[in-house]
């Protein structure tokens, strides 16, 4: 069982939430976790599970996230039945995550987690121990549908 945490941070805070929903997910037997900031869409087909961690800027997703979402539908790459879930800090209106778990579920066809997990700026003990949480949710909800 394969999962991806996938994250954009420009100033570390939802690279803090996308380490602790990593090590929330390794601590489920079986399940494989990948934590990167870049993936190309074909390397996508290799996992079970997808997880997106973006902070929100000028109220959308990064440029970045747009282009690779872009990209996956152009190259008619499948992610249809993978799991996905979403997850981000934000500092006042936190659209990011939201937005990207509406593209999971309705462009790509995924069986996403809802709602997303969002942390207003930097992740506290509370904050790290909710991805965690999330993390070991998604790796359980795999085992599980095995
Ligand atoms: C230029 C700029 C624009 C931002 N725009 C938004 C916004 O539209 N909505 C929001 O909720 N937070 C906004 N924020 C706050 C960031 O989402 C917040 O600082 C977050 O913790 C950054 O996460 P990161 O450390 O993972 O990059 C903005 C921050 C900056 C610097």
């Amino acid at each position: 069982m394969k999962l991806l945490v996938l994250y954009y941070s420009r100033t570390g805070n939802t690279e803090k939430m996308a380490n602790a929903v990593a090590e929330g997910a390794k601590s489920v037997q079986g399940a494989e976790v990948e934590l990167n900031y870049s993936a190309s869409p074909e390397a996508l087909s290799s996992f079970d599970a997808i997880v997106v961690g973006t902070a929100t800027y000028h109220h959308d997703m990064p440029l970045g996230f747009k282009s690779f979402f872009e990209e996956i539908a152009v190259k008619n790459i499948s992610l249809k039945g993978k799991v996905g879930a979403a997850f981000g800090s934000y500092g006042w209106s936190g659209e990011a995550p939201k937005l990207v778990i509406e593209i999971l579920k309705n462009k790509f066809e995924m069986n996403v987690i809802e709602p997303p997990l969002s942390i207003k700026y930097e992740p506290d003990q509370a904050g790290l121990e909710k991805c965690k949480e999330l993390g070991k949710r998604i790796a359980e909800r795999l085992i599980h549908t095995a």
